[in-house]
């Protein structure tokens, strides 16, 4: 029988998800489907329950269910309940299985496409303090960043969010930016500022050390205006594109059972639709 898997959200249409597991299933040769499911919030609790039957494998769920499907599941793994959030559902005998891939998105993503970016990473800057922050926050606790700077409009909500989670975070308004940059070997921005319509952060750049790699997890545009004020500073920099693709991976080998792989092929897929 056919394997099927889902993305529920509400809306739908926007999602590359469809785009991405539909382009594996094909070229590995996959006798499955992937299916974009607009799901209103009322309905999640009759979907969820209909899951139970087996007609899926599982699926990925964006908003506005991650939350509320992270309290309706069997099991949730460690880092997705540190998260607090759920992306990935696996359907088992036993019940609904929740994951997070979204910090797994963010290690392959850099992983890929800055090797060897975490070898003796003291310092780190990540602005915002949102759902997004939680999860690049666990994943730069998972390497061992010494010191992970959280710097965030509303300072408040950076604190909150450091007393969350146990870790080496250290919560501060954003104006700390210039005096912290001359020792953070990353800096990462997980707030909507510069995405299509939102006017950038205005950073000093050049306080960073040369060898400071700059990433965003916002991907459209592709290069944010603060990606492209990091390459005229000449820092390395990573777009926010591979972590959407490499999020992606985890799911897909739960219940397909085979481990895709992110290729130039697949970006260049996904990209042509931003
Ligand atoms: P997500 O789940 O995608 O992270 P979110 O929870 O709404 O979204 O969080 C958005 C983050 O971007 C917040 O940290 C927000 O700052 P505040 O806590 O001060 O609201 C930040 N953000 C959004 N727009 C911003 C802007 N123009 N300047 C600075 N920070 C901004």
């Amino acid at each position: 029988m056919s394997t099927r898997a889902f993305v529920i959200g509400h809306p739908i249409a926007h999602s590359r998800s469809p785009l991405i597991h539909g382009t594996w299933l094909k070229t590995l040769g996959i006798d499955g489907s992937y299916e974009a499911i607009d799901l209103d919030p009322a309905a999640l609790g009759n979907f969820l329950d209909g899951l139970r039957g087996g007609a899926f494998a599982g699926g990925n769920v964006t908003i506005p269910h991650k939350e509320a499907v992270f309290a309706r599941c069997d099991s949730i793994d460690p880092l997705a309940h540190t998260i607090g959030a759920v992306n990935t559902l696996v359907v088992g005998r036993d019940g609904l299985h929740g994951f997070n891939t979204d910090y797994m998105g963010f290690l392959g993503n850099l992983d890929q496409n800055a090797p060897g970016w975490s070898d003796g990473l003291d310092e780190a800057i990540v602005l915002g303090a949102g759902g997004a922050a939680r999860a690049i926050l666990v994943a730069l606790r998972e390497r061992g960043v010494g010191r992970i700077h959280l710097l965030n409009r509303t300072l408040a909500k950076a604190e909150a969010l450091a007393a969350s989670i146990s870790g080496p975070f250290r919560p501060a308004p954003l104006d700390a930016f210039a005096a912290l940059a001359p020792r953070a070997g990353l800096l990462v921005n997980t707030t909507a500022a510069g995405m299509h319509g939102n006017p950038p952060l205005e950073l000093p750049l050049a306080r960073l050390p040369e060898a400071a790699l700059v990433t965003d997890i916002v991907y459209a545009p592709l290069e944010t205006p603060l990606l492209a004020a990091a390459k005229a500073h000449r820092l390395r920099t990573v777009d926010g594109l591979g972590m959407l693709l490499h999020q992606a991976v985890p799911g897909f080998e739960a219940w397909f059972g085979v481990r895709p792989e992110v290729t130039p092929a697949l970006r260049a897929a996904v990209e042509a639709t931003l």
